[in-house]
């Protein structure tokens, strides 16, 4: 498998970076993943555009990110992926003698693209939901920037995992916030309801799209708090993501979601969204 390191395409296994890589030491970078549905990359250029955002935000010299959706079209091409699939993009502050403060003006950051055939979910996990688990939120208050330091998340996702859920859900002030990678929906009342864009949650490239197709659907959405403690009334949950996709939640801290199936609104919404990502003809 061909990679993208620094300006090569080399074989995955040929790629190095050095121990002095401020990813490496500070986790001082930005990623993404990008879908890919039958060799066609979906909302690359929305994908950019955090990236972009999270750079600017970092104040990681790289302005050339329209780039990186030709070298993820060359990698898609070289390695023959024809079918579903991601692509991962990293970009580091680059490689200098370990300081805290930024490495001096010109240290190339490094940059590194990676296409693999993806493995959707078991088709059950999506027709019959999923169990989370809650946890508190100790993350930092710029959530919104896609940084590559994940500890909580890695930590509360392998929580999740030996108590035999999906995903863990952040709670900060009582409030369910988002996934460890993945952002959160619930039905109340009829209305879709998702924790507003702020520093709180990434703003996640599915949940747009699942907030647009739900306005072109006609379902009453609303940015707001879900409040843990007013659980009982929450009558449909889901998560979405770029690899989760449209994923109902059955099952919150072993307590049943609503009538514990996967609800109608959720339902339509996952169709809507099968039906954009997969190209047409
Ligand atoms: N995760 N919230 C968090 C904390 C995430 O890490 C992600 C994505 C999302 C969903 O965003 P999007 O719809 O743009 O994928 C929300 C990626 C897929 C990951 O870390 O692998």
């Amino acid at each position: 498998m061909l990679v993208y390191l620094n300006g090569e395409y080399i074989p995955h296994a040929e790629a190095r970076i050095s121990v002095d890589d401020r990813g490496f030491l500070f986790a001082d970078g930005v990623y993404e993943v990008v879908r890919v549905y039958e060799g066609r990359p979906f909302l690359m250029t929305e994908h950019l555009e955090r990236m972009a955002h999270g750079l600017r935000e970092l104040r990681i010299a790289f302005d050339d990110v329209a780039s990186l959706g030709d070298i993820a079209a060359r990698l898609l091409d070289e390695n023959d992926i024809r079918g579903d699939a991601t692509i991962y993009f990293q970009i580091t502050r680059g490689a200098a003698p370990r300081k805290h403060a930024f490495p001096a003006d010109g240290t190339p950051p490094t940059v590194y693209v990676a296409a693999k055939p993806f493995a959707q979910h078991p088709d059950a996990f999506f027709h019959d939901g999923v169990a989370a688990i809650t946890v508190p939120d100790n993350r930092w208050a710029r959530c919104d920037i896609k940084s590559v330091s994940l500890l909580p998340n890695v930590l509360a996702n392998q929580m999740a995992k030996e108590a035999g859920a999906f995903e863990a859900l952040f709670v900060r002030d009582g409030v369910l916030l988002e996934g460890s990678h993945s952002n959160l929906f619930g039905v109340v009342d009829g209305t879709l309801v998702t924790y507003p864009r702020c520093n709180y949650i990434l703003p996640g490239i599915t949940r747009d799209l699942v907030l647009r197709i739900a306005g072109e659907l006609g379902i009453p959405t609303r940015e707001a708090p879900i409040f843990v403690d007013r659980f009982a009334r929450i009558d449909e949950l889901f998560l979405s993501g770029t690899t989760t996709e449209v994923m109902p939640i059955v099952r919150v801290d072993g307590k049943a979601v609503g009538s514990g199936r996967p609800g109608e609104i959720t339902r339509r919404l996952q169709e809507a969204y099968r039906a954009a990502a997969h190209p047409k003809g």
